[in-house]
Protein backbone atom coordinates (compact mmCIF):
# COMPACT_ATOMS: atom_id res chain seq x y z
CA UNK A 1 0.00 0.00 0.00
CA UNK A 2 1.28 3.40 -0.83
CA UNK A 3 1.13 5.81 2.19
CA UNK A 4 -1.48 8.81 1.32
CA UNK A 5 0.70 12.05 1.23
CA UNK A 6 -2.09 14.37 0.26
CA UNK A 7 -3.83 15.20 -2.51
CA UNK A 8 -1.41 16.90 -4.40
CA UNK A 9 1.34 14.18 -4.49
CA UNK A 10 -1.89 11.93 -5.42
CA UNK A 11 -3.63 13.89 -7.72
CA UNK A 12 0.01 15.43 -9.31
CA UNK A 13 -1.00 15.43 -12.99
CA UNK A 14 -4.51 16.19 -12.99
CA UNK A 15 -3.48 19.55 -11.03
CA UNK A 16 -1.57 23.18 -11.58
CA UNK A 17 1.29 22.70 -9.78
CA UNK A 18 5.29 22.03 -10.95
CA UNK A 19 8.48 20.95 -9.20
CA UNK A 20 9.00 24.80 -8.31
CA UNK A 21 5.53 24.69 -6.09
CA UNK A 22 6.28 24.35 -2.67
CA UNK A 23 3.59 22.01 -1.48
CA UNK A 24 2.04 22.95 1.82
CA UNK A 25 -0.21 19.97 3.13
CA UNK A 26 -1.44 18.83 5.89
CA UNK A 27 -2.69 15.09 4.16
CA UNK A 28 -5.95 16.12 3.63
CA UNK A 29 -8.09 14.26 1.05
CA UNK A 30 -8.19 10.29 0.49
CA UNK A 31 -11.59 10.03 2.94
CA UNK A 32 -14.04 7.66 2.78
CA UNK A 33 -17.02 6.69 0.86
CA UNK A 34 -19.45 5.13 3.12
CA UNK A 35 -22.73 3.46 2.68
CA UNK A 36 -25.17 4.75 4.74
CA UNK A 37 -28.25 1.95 4.23
CA UNK A 38 -30.75 3.37 6.97
CA UNK A 39 -30.90 6.42 4.45
CA UNK A 40 -31.08 4.31 1.32
CA UNK A 41 -34.31 2.28 3.09
CA UNK A 42 -36.15 5.71 3.46
CA UNK A 43 -35.93 5.87 -0.33
CA UNK A 44 -36.19 1.89 -2.03
CA UNK A 45 -36.40 0.92 -5.34
CA UNK A 46 -32.96 -0.58 -4.70
CA UNK A 47 -31.39 2.94 -4.35
CA UNK A 48 -27.48 2.99 -3.11
CA UNK A 49 -26.84 5.88 -1.28
CA UNK A 50 -22.88 6.66 0.20
CA UNK A 51 -21.84 9.43 2.18
CA UNK A 52 -18.56 11.03 0.88
CA UNK A 53 -17.25 11.85 4.84
CA UNK A 54 -15.32 15.17 4.12
CA UNK A 55 -15.61 16.16 7.48
CA UNK A 56 -12.39 13.67 8.52
CA UNK A 57 -10.22 16.23 6.58
CA UNK A 58 -7.10 17.09 8.94
CA UNK A 59 -9.46 20.92 10.16
CA UNK A 60 -12.42 18.86 9.95
CA UNK A 61 -13.76 20.79 6.55
CA UNK A 62 -13.48 19.80 2.85
CA UNK A 63 -11.89 23.47 2.41
CA UNK A 64 -8.55 21.41 3.18
CA UNK A 65 -9.15 20.33 -0.27
CA UNK A 66 -8.80 24.04 -1.38
CA UNK A 67 -6.54 25.13 0.73
CA UNK A 68 -3.52 23.04 0.05
CA UNK A 69 -3.72 24.33 -3.30
CA UNK A 70 -4.33 28.04 -2.87
CA UNK A 71 -1.59 28.49 0.12
CA UNK A 72 1.02 26.56 -2.03
CA UNK A 73 0.19 28.61 -4.71
CA UNK A 74 0.52 31.54 -2.49
CA UNK A 75 3.78 30.74 -1.34
CA UNK A 76 4.91 30.16 -4.53
CA UNK A 77 3.96 33.36 -5.59
CA UNK A 78 5.88 34.60 -2.65
CA UNK A 79 3.05 35.84 -0.59
CA UNK A 80 3.59 36.29 2.69
CA UNK A 81 -0.01 36.79 3.96
CA UNK A 82 -3.82 35.92 2.88
CA UNK A 83 -6.96 36.91 3.83
CA UNK A 84 -10.49 35.36 3.46
CA UNK A 85 -14.10 35.67 4.63
CA UNK A 86 -15.94 33.14 6.21
CA UNK A 87 -18.61 31.36 8.04
CA UNK A 88 -16.25 28.88 10.11
CA UNK A 89 -14.80 26.75 8.34
CA UNK A 90 -12.68 28.43 5.48
CA UNK A 91 -11.11 30.53 8.48
CA UNK A 92 -10.05 27.24 10.03
CA UNK A 93 -8.75 25.97 6.40
CA UNK A 94 -6.28 29.06 5.41
CA UNK A 95 -5.15 29.25 9.41
CA UNK A 96 -3.76 25.70 9.25
CA UNK A 97 -2.07 25.80 6.15
CA UNK A 98 -0.83 29.54 6.12
CA UNK A 99 0.98 29.21 9.25
CA UNK A 100 2.08 25.80 8.46
CA UNK A 101 3.34 27.61 5.57
CA UNK A 102 4.91 30.54 7.91
CA UNK A 103 2.10 33.37 6.35
CA UNK A 104 -0.15 35.42 8.13
CA UNK A 105 -3.48 34.58 7.90
CA UNK A 106 -6.48 37.36 8.43
CA UNK A 107 -9.96 36.14 8.81
CA UNK A 108 -13.21 38.23 8.72
CA UNK A 109 -16.00 36.42 9.73
CA UNK A 110 -19.77 37.43 10.39
CA UNK A 111 -19.91 38.28 14.65
CA UNK A 112 -21.98 35.85 16.41
CA UNK A 113 -22.55 33.82 13.54
CA UNK A 114 -19.71 31.39 13.38
CA UNK A 115 -19.91 27.63 15.36
CA UNK A 116 -17.68 27.53 18.69
CA UNK A 117 -15.69 24.79 17.49
CA UNK A 118 -14.71 27.12 14.07
CA UNK A 119 -13.63 29.59 15.60
CA UNK A 120 -11.80 27.70 18.27
CA UNK A 121 -9.72 26.47 15.67
CA UNK A 122 -8.89 29.52 13.93
CA UNK A 123 -7.78 31.60 16.86
CA UNK A 124 -5.39 28.44 18.53
CA UNK A 125 -3.76 27.68 14.87
CA UNK A 126 -3.18 31.52 15.10
CA UNK A 127 -4.74 33.44 12.54
CA UNK A 128 -5.67 37.41 12.78
CA UNK A 129 -9.63 37.23 13.03
CA UNK A 130 -11.29 40.40 12.76
CA UNK A 131 -15.89 40.26 13.88
CA UNK A 132 -17.68 42.31 11.45
CA UNK A 133 -21.19 43.20 12.29
CA UNK A 134 -22.20 41.99 8.90
CA UNK A 135 -22.79 38.73 7.52
CA UNK A 136 -20.96 36.46 5.17
CA UNK A 137 -21.67 38.20 2.02
CA UNK A 138 -20.41 42.17 3.66
CA UNK A 139 -17.21 40.34 4.34
CA UNK A 140 -16.73 38.73 1.18
CA UNK A 141 -17.26 42.30 -0.21
CA UNK A 142 -14.43 43.84 2.01
CA UNK A 143 -11.70 40.96 1.88
CA UNK A 144 -12.26 41.30 -2.19
CA UNK A 145 -11.26 45.10 -2.35
CA UNK A 146 -8.61 44.48 0.19
CA UNK A 147 -6.80 41.89 -1.50
CA UNK A 148 -6.93 44.50 -4.43
CA UNK A 149 -5.19 47.24 -2.39
CA UNK A 150 -3.31 45.46 0.46
CA UNK A 151 -0.08 42.88 -0.13
CA UNK A 152 -3.08 39.75 1.17
CA UNK A 153 -4.11 36.82 -1.24
CA UNK A 154 -7.09 36.27 -1.32
CA UNK A 155 -8.12 32.39 -0.71
CA UNK A 156 -12.11 32.16 -0.79
CA UNK A 157 -13.45 30.05 -3.25
CA UNK A 158 -13.24 33.19 -5.75
CA UNK A 159 -9.41 31.88 -6.10
CA UNK A 160 -9.16 29.28 -9.33
CA UNK A 161 -6.47 27.13 -6.96
CA UNK A 162 -9.23 26.17 -4.54
CA UNK A 163 -11.61 24.62 -7.03
CA UNK A 164 -8.90 22.50 -8.27
CA UNK A 165 -8.23 21.34 -5.05
CA UNK A 166 -11.83 20.79 -3.92
CA UNK A 167 -12.49 19.39 -7.42
CA UNK A 168 -9.80 15.73 -6.79
CA UNK A 169 -13.07 14.82 -4.18
CA UNK A 170 -14.73 13.97 -7.30
CA UNK A 171 -12.01 12.08 -8.56
CA UNK A 172 -12.22 10.22 -5.01
CA UNK A 173 -15.78 9.25 -5.79
CA UNK A 174 -14.81 7.48 -8.90
CA UNK A 175 -11.78 6.24 -7.55
CA UNK A 176 -14.22 3.96 -5.00
CA UNK A 177 -17.03 3.49 -7.23
CA UNK A 178 -15.27 2.70 -10.14
CA UNK A 179 -17.79 5.35 -12.55
CA UNK A 180 -19.63 8.61 -11.21
CA UNK A 181 -22.57 8.60 -9.28
CA UNK A 182 -25.83 8.65 -11.03
CA UNK A 183 -26.57 11.40 -8.64
CA UNK A 184 -24.35 13.98 -6.42
CA UNK A 185 -26.33 15.61 -3.57
CA UNK A 186 -24.46 18.49 -2.32
CA UNK A 187 -25.30 21.76 0.22
CA UNK A 188 -24.44 24.71 -1.59
CA UNK A 189 -23.35 28.12 0.07
CA UNK A 190 -21.11 30.17 -1.80
CA UNK A 191 -21.44 27.66 -4.87
CA UNK A 192 -17.27 26.99 -4.79
CA UNK A 193 -17.60 23.40 -4.20
CA UNK A 194 -20.20 22.05 -6.27
CA UNK A 195 -18.56 24.04 -9.36
CA UNK A 196 -15.74 22.50 -8.15
CA UNK A 197 -17.13 18.61 -8.18
CA UNK A 198 -18.52 19.35 -11.72
CA UNK A 199 -15.00 20.77 -13.31
CA UNK A 200 -13.18 17.02 -11.24
CA UNK A 201 -16.23 14.65 -12.82
CA UNK A 202 -15.79 16.02 -16.04
CA UNK A 203 -12.33 16.13 -16.06
CA UNK A 204 -11.94 12.59 -15.17
CA UNK A 205 -14.74 11.36 -18.00
CA UNK A 206 -12.42 13.09 -20.53
CA UNK A 207 -9.85 11.18 -19.16
CA UNK A 208 -12.00 7.52 -20.25
CA UNK A 209 -12.29 6.78 -16.16
CA UNK A 210 -16.20 7.40 -16.10
CA UNK A 211 -19.08 6.38 -18.40
CA UNK A 212 -21.16 9.07 -17.23
CA UNK A 213 -21.76 13.02 -15.59
CA UNK A 214 -23.92 12.70 -12.19
CA UNK A 215 -26.90 14.82 -12.15
CA UNK A 216 -25.74 18.00 -9.52
CA UNK A 217 -28.36 18.01 -7.26
CA UNK A 218 -27.26 21.59 -5.24
CA UNK A 219 -29.43 22.24 -1.83
CA UNK A 220 -29.59 25.40 -0.16
CA UNK A 221 -31.08 26.24 3.22
CA UNK A 222 -34.47 27.85 3.18
CA UNK A 223 -33.97 30.86 4.59
CA UNK A 224 -30.86 31.42 2.28
CA UNK A 225 -31.40 30.21 -0.78
CA UNK A 226 -30.51 32.61 -3.61
CA UNK A 227 -30.25 29.85 -6.26
CA UNK A 228 -33.58 28.04 -5.70
CA UNK A 229 -35.15 31.92 -5.95
CA UNK A 230 -33.17 33.20 -8.49
CA UNK A 231 -32.57 36.49 -6.47
CA UNK A 232 -30.06 37.48 -3.54
CA UNK A 233 -31.46 37.31 -0.13
CA UNK A 234 -30.61 40.32 2.08
CA UNK A 235 -31.01 38.89 5.37
CA UNK A 236 -30.41 35.38 5.02
CA UNK A 237 -31.20 33.00 8.18
CA UNK A 238 -30.76 29.49 8.73
CA UNK A 239 -28.59 27.48 11.58
CA UNK A 240 -26.95 25.94 9.07
CA UNK A 241 -24.55 28.84 9.51
CA UNK A 242 -22.11 27.08 7.02
CA UNK A 243 -24.28 28.48 4.06
CA UNK A 244 -25.73 31.12 5.43
CA UNK A 245 -25.14 33.05 2.06
CA UNK A 246 -27.47 35.50 0.53
CA UNK A 247 -25.59 35.81 -2.76
CA UNK A 248 -22.89 33.29 -3.71
CA UNK A 249 -19.70 34.27 -5.35
CA UNK A 250 -19.86 31.39 -8.03
CA UNK A 251 -23.30 32.07 -8.64
CA UNK A 252 -22.80 31.91 -12.81
CA UNK A 253 -20.76 28.86 -12.36
CA UNK A 254 -23.69 27.09 -10.41
CA UNK A 255 -26.31 27.78 -12.50
CA UNK A 256 -23.91 26.66 -15.59
CA UNK A 257 -23.38 23.30 -13.52
CA UNK A 258 -27.24 22.97 -13.12
CA UNK A 259 -27.72 23.46 -16.72
CA UNK A 260 -25.15 21.45 -18.04
CA UNK A 261 -26.10 18.20 -15.80
CA UNK A 262 -29.73 19.32 -16.46
CA UNK A 263 -30.95 19.48 -12.69
CA UNK A 264 -31.95 21.99 -10.23
CA UNK A 265 -31.22 23.78 -7.19
CA UNK A 266 -33.42 22.59 -3.95
CA UNK A 267 -34.08 24.15 -0.50
CA UNK A 268 -34.52 22.81 2.91
CA UNK A 269 -35.82 23.67 5.76
CA UNK A 270 -34.02 24.21 9.20
CA UNK A 271 -36.03 21.04 10.47
CA UNK A 272 -35.46 19.09 7.71
CA UNK A 273 -31.91 19.44 8.18
CA UNK A 274 -32.08 19.10 11.38
CA UNK A 275 -34.26 15.47 11.36
CA UNK A 276 -31.70 14.24 8.42
CA UNK A 277 -28.69 15.89 10.65
CA UNK A 278 -29.97 13.69 13.55
CA UNK A 279 -30.54 10.78 11.76
CA UNK A 280 -27.10 10.33 10.30
CA UNK A 281 -25.79 10.47 13.73
CA UNK A 282 -28.03 8.26 15.97
CA UNK A 283 -29.13 5.49 12.57
CA UNK A 284 -26.41 5.97 10.68
CA UNK A 285 -23.00 6.61 13.71
CA UNK A 286 -21.94 9.13 11.49
CA UNK A 287 -21.22 12.99 13.13
CA UNK A 288 -21.66 16.09 10.30
CA UNK A 289 -22.63 19.74 11.00
CA UNK A 290 -26.03 21.03 10.11
CA UNK A 291 -24.98 22.49 6.83
CA UNK A 292 -23.63 19.58 5.58
CA UNK A 293 -26.80 17.55 6.40
CA UNK A 294 -28.67 19.37 4.12
CA UNK A 295 -27.25 17.35 1.19
CA UNK A 296 -29.16 14.27 3.01
CA UNK A 297 -32.15 16.02 3.79
CA UNK A 298 -32.77 17.42 0.19
CA UNK A 299 -31.76 13.47 -0.78
CA UNK A 300 -34.88 12.38 1.42
CA UNK A 301 -37.13 15.66 0.23
CA UNK A 302 -36.66 14.86 -3.33
CA UNK A 303 -36.78 11.29 -3.22
CA UNK A 304 -39.48 10.33 -5.65
CA UNK A 305 -37.14 11.45 -8.41
CA UNK A 306 -34.26 9.20 -7.75
CA UNK A 307 -33.74 6.14 -10.58
CA UNK A 308 -34.51 3.09 -9.60
CA UNK A 309 -31.38 0.97 -8.98
CA UNK A 310 -28.96 4.69 -8.54
CA UNK A 311 -26.09 5.03 -6.98
CA UNK A 312 -26.58 8.51 -4.85
CA UNK A 313 -23.23 10.20 -3.26
CA UNK A 314 -24.68 12.77 -0.36
CA UNK A 315 -21.13 14.89 0.22
CA UNK A 316 -21.03 15.61 3.92
CA UNK A 317 -18.73 19.05 3.98
CA UNK A 318 -17.56 19.47 7.72
CA UNK A 319 -17.50 17.50 10.64
CA UNK A 320 -19.82 17.10 13.90
CA UNK A 321 -17.54 18.15 16.49
CA UNK A 322 -17.49 21.67 14.60
CA UNK A 323 -20.25 22.48 16.13
CA UNK A 324 -21.14 21.10 19.69
CA UNK A 325 -23.67 23.65 20.51
CA UNK A 326 -26.23 22.54 18.15
CA UNK A 327 -25.86 19.22 18.74
CA UNK A 328 -26.57 19.32 22.53
CA UNK A 329 -29.33 21.77 21.72
CA UNK A 330 -30.82 20.00 19.04
CA UNK A 331 -29.92 16.30 20.14
CA UNK A 332 -32.97 13.93 21.37
CA UNK A 333 -33.75 14.71 25.03
CA UNK A 334 -32.27 11.73 26.43
CA UNK A 335 -30.20 13.25 28.70
CA UNK A 336 -30.60 12.95 32.57
CA UNK A 337 -28.76 15.32 34.77
CA UNK A 338 -28.40 14.90 38.70
CA UNK A 339 -28.59 11.52 39.40
CA UNK A 340 -27.56 10.28 42.80
CA UNK A 341 -24.39 8.67 42.64
CA UNK A 342 -25.78 5.27 43.82
CA UNK A 343 -26.52 1.69 42.16
CA UNK A 344 -30.45 1.82 42.82
CA UNK A 345 -30.66 5.46 41.14
CA UNK A 346 -28.88 4.65 38.43
CA UNK A 347 -30.70 1.38 38.02
CA UNK A 348 -34.05 3.33 37.92
CA UNK A 349 -32.85 6.51 35.82
CA UNK A 350 -32.35 3.33 33.61
CA UNK A 351 -35.74 2.50 33.32
CA UNK A 352 -34.56 -0.66 35.17
N1 LIG B 1 -20.77 22.94 3.97
C1 LIG B 1 -19.96 23.50 4.86
C2 LIG B 1 -19.71 22.78 6.13
C3 LIG B 1 -19.36 24.75 4.59
O1 LIG B 1 -18.55 25.28 5.49
C4 LIG B 1 -19.66 25.40 3.38
C5 LIG B 1 -19.08 26.70 3.07
C6 LIG B 1 -20.51 24.75 2.48
C7 LIG B 1 -21.05 23.53 2.80
C8 LIG B 1 -20.88 25.35 1.17
O2 LIG B 1 -19.83 25.27 0.26
O3 LIG B 1 -19.64 27.67 -0.28
O4 LIG B 1 -18.57 25.95 -1.70
O5 LIG B 1 -21.03 26.21 -1.68
N2 LIG B 1 -18.42 27.38 3.90
C9 LIG B 1 -17.70 28.64 3.60
C10 LIG B 1 -16.82 29.03 4.77
C11 LIG B 1 -18.57 29.71 3.11
O6 LIG B 1 -16.55 30.23 4.95
O7 LIG B 1 -16.38 28.16 5.50
P1 LIG B 1 -19.76 26.33 -0.94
Amino acid sequence: VQPWRGLIHGYRRYLPVTDQTPVITLHEGNTPLIPVPAIAREIGRQVQVFVKYDGLNPTGSFKDRGMTMAISKAKEAGAEAVICASTGNTSAAAAAYARRGGMRAFVLIPDGYVALGKLAQALLYGAEVLAIKGNFDRALEIVREMSQNYPVTLVNSVNPYRLEGQKTAAFEVVDVLGDAPDWLCIPVGNAGNISAYWMGFNQYHQEGRSSKLPKMMGFQAAGSAPLVTGEPFKHPETLATAIRIGNPANWHKAIAVRDASQSSFNAVTDEEILHAYRMLASQEGIFCEPASAASVAGLLKVKDQVPEGATVVCVLTGNGLKDPDSAIKFSENNFKQGIEPGLEEVAKAMGF
